[in-house]
């Protein structure tokens, strides 16, 4: 029932959001009229909004049996007062026209300007999701999670907890202080805030390419201790060759180009140490779920996703396995997967 009374509450809420989002979205398209640009379009089957749910229900229920289960506690969304939720609400609605213009305008490189160019990687410098400021700006981070509960329905946070049950493999019956924990790409710092209710003591860095969502990471994260939050890019990562026990990557792939996708896997296999495991969560992929493909094919249409294409066809497994990285088990959760990786230990 106290899973029931927070996480229900918390998922009509984000879906009523969809809901508004796509009534204004048909209706600027009704009004601009034979200027509107044509719908996304796929040959691909697309799931009904029933199947959706029923998927959606059953990463819910995965979520409760982990807790009861003892696997992690009963989950702590840490979505802040009421007056906060209204205030990401309002910011989220306020960017919304401007969403809607670069999509319908094909515009995706806004945050491509003098004071930006060559400050970051040429491939990071976009408007993903069409989203104002990119990955750049203090509103943009302040946005983000709102963004994503309502593209994922309201259960990002779910999914990222799905995560857990993977570390907790590799960390069961160990002195959470002497263990360390990667994420890579933290972005605001939700997942590490998951892990964090886990082990608490648990001494873990966050690296992110964006001063903004480290800064409200920092903010979110602030009741716990033993996290480092560093301003890095995950090509380079800053930490010591297998200094870690686990790493943890999370909706960061289907960002990336491929090539850089490698020099991560690459990276990640460098700071691991020996039969140290790789947690990736990410979108699911071409053929995962057959009845999904067309969805997957839409997505990046819809929303500014310029390497997600290249990912739902990437073989995740073959780019660990090149880099010493064994696929050990995957797990679904609704849109999402997690993938599990192991470094071979030294004999
Ligand atoms: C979709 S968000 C995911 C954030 C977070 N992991 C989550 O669970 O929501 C992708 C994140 O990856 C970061 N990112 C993208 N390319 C990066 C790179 N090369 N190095 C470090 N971070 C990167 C972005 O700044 C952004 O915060």
């Amino acid at each position: 029932m106290a899973y029931g009374a927070t996480q229900l509450p918390r998922m009509a809420w984000y879906l009523g959001h969809g809901v508004v989002m796509r009534q204004l979205s048909r209706r600027a398209r009704r009004s601009a009229g034979e200027n509107s640009r044509p719908p996304a379009r796929t040959n691909l089957p697309v799931p009904d909004r029933w199947r959706l749910y029923r998927d959606m229900a059953a990463l819910l229920q995965q979520d409760l049996a982990n807790v009861e289960a003892g696997l992690y506690p009963l989950p702590l969304d840490h979505d802040g007062s009421l007056p906060d939720l209204l205030e990401r609400s309002r910011l989220f609605f306020a960017d919304l026209p401007a969403v809607h213009q670069r999509r319908e305008g094909g515009q995706s490189q806004e945050v491509l300007n003098e004071q930006t160019r060559g400050k970051r990687p040429r491939y990071y410098l976009q408007n993903f999701h069409f989203q104002s400021g990119g990955w750049l700006t203090p509103e943009s981070a302040q946005r983000y999670d709102t963004q994503v509960e309502v593209l994922l329905y309201g259960s990002a946070n779910a999914a990222r907890r799905q995560v857990l049950p993977p570390l907790h493999e590799v960390f069961a019956g160990r002195d959470q202080r002497r263990l360390r924990l990667l994420d890579v790409g933290c972005g605001t710092g939700r997942s590490l805030d998951f892990c964090k209710q886990v082990w608490p003591r648990l001494p873990a860095v966050g690296i992110d390419l964006s001063e903004a969502y480290i800064a409200e990471a920092k903010r979110h994260l602030r009741r716990w201790g033993w996290i480092s939050l560093l301003v890095a890019n995950a090509e380079a990562v800053p930490l010591e060759t297998e200094s870690q026990d686990a790493v943890t990557v999370n909706f960061v792939f289907h960002e990336l180009p491929p090539a850089v996708r490698r020099i991560v896997f690459g990276e990640i296999a460098r700071v691991l140490k020996p039969g140290g495991r790789l947690v990736v969560l990410d979108s699911v992929q071409t053929g995962d779920e057959p009845d999904y493909d067309g969805m997957l094919e839409l997505f990046p249409q819809n929303y500014h996703e310029p390497y997600y294409a290249s990912y739902i066809r990437e073989d995740l497994g073959a780019l660990g396995r090149a880099c010493g990285l064994t696929p050990v088990g995957e797990i679904k959760a609704f849109v999402s997967k997690v993938m599990v990786f192991d470094k071979h230990a030294k004999s």
